[in-house]
């Protein structure tokens, strides 16, 4: 034998021990689940890039925020899926009170009120072009006049019950911008969670079926960050937190839990990670062909997502891993 003066393994011996020293936990209450909004009556519409999930009409909306608030899931983060003919060059609806967004809110909020409500602030779902900003007529992205609709935007969403408006469109000065509209409306309780380190990544395919969002013409990558980059994220999240951000977030996440935790490393306010379309197509399809085991590998990614730092994720597995985890 072996004399060995330490031996790992002893740790690791029995299903007691190893639950006693688990550095990390894994629970509904962490999980967000993003839900697609369409107008209509008992309407479901399934989006075939992503198996399994499908756009709901607002009676249909209630019945799984329902669900998710019963299995404990702590919030739902919610998109309006707008029909093309409701998109313009203004994104007029976005600001529109009457919409369907609002409706959607306002009803998840008085009917299960305790779902956490984030809500997207970003013009893409909106706006023809498919951009998250205004474009001029040369093809620039807007900032300054971008920020100024998602000032009131987020109003709006803040009086229709949201609990964290979620700036999603790496506009610059977004945040404060969004904070003082919030702050005059005294809306002093409602919450920022900026989508602070977002990146411009091919990972997000699916959820542009989803709503047909994808951009008419060039990429984001004058507004959403670089893959390449790790210290401009601690950038972003620095103004972001000065502008007065609640909680941050990275997006995607299982590509990115180096950011995740660089930014833990700095940041003191709580940190989401947005595991995104793509990550989760690529799950259930590798599933779907048994090359995977597709439960187990949902709760290590989810895991190992909270292992990097995150205390928040927003996730479309969050109703079968909040059911997995009992
Ligand atoms: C844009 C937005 C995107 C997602 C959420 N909000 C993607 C984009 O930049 O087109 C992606 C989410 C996903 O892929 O699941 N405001």
């Amino acid at each position: 034998m072996l004399v060995l003066p330490e031996r790992p393994r002893r740790n690791r011996r029995t299903e007691a021990i190893r639950r006693l020293v688990r550095e990390t936990s894994l629970t509904p209450a962490h999980l967000v689940a993003p839900l697609f909004v369409v107008d209509g009556d008992r309407e479901r519409q399934p989006i075939p890039s992503m198996p399994g999930y499908e756009r709901l009409s607002i009676d249909l909306l209630l019945e799984k925020c329902r669900q998710l608030a019963d299995l404990g899931i702590g919030g739902v983060a919610l998109f309006p899926a707008l029909p093309a003919y409701k998109k313009d060059k203004t994104a007029s609806e976005a600001t529109n009170p009457d919409g369907l967004f609002p409706r959607a809110v306002s009803a998840v909020k008085e009917q299960v009120p305790e779902l956490t409500i984030f809500t997207d602030v970003a013009l893409d779902p909106y706006s023809c072009d498919g951009h998250d900003g205004l474009v001029s007529e040369t093809g620039e992205i807007l900032n300054d006049e971008t920020v100024e609709v998602l000032a009131r935007m987020a109003v709006l969403h803040a009086r229709a019950g949201a609990d964290y408006v979620a700036p999603s469109d790496m506009m610059d000065g977004r945040v404060g911008a969004i904070r003082e509209a919030l702050d005059v409306e005294g809306f002093h309780n409602v919450g920022i969670m900026a989508y602070s380190a977002k990146y411009a990544s091919a990972f997000y395919g699916p959820f542009r079926d989803a709503l047909d969002s994808a951009p008419k013409f060039g990429d984001k990558k004058t507004y959403q960050m670089d893959p390449a980059n790790v210290r401009e994220a601690l950038r972003e999240v620095r103004l972001d937190l000065a502008e007065g951000a609640d909680m941050v977030m990275v997006k995607p996440a299982l590509a990115y839990l180096d950011v995740i935790r660089a930014i833990w490393e700095i940041s003191d306010v709580p940190i989401t990670a947005y595991q995104v379309s793509g990550e989760y197509a690529m799950v259930k399809a590798a599933a779907e062909r048994g090359w995977i085991d597709g439960d187990r590998v949902m709760l290590e990614i989810l895991l190992a997502i909270r292992r990097a730092g995150a205390d928040v994720i927003f996730t479309y597995f969050a109703e079968e891993a909040a059911q997995q985890l009992g």
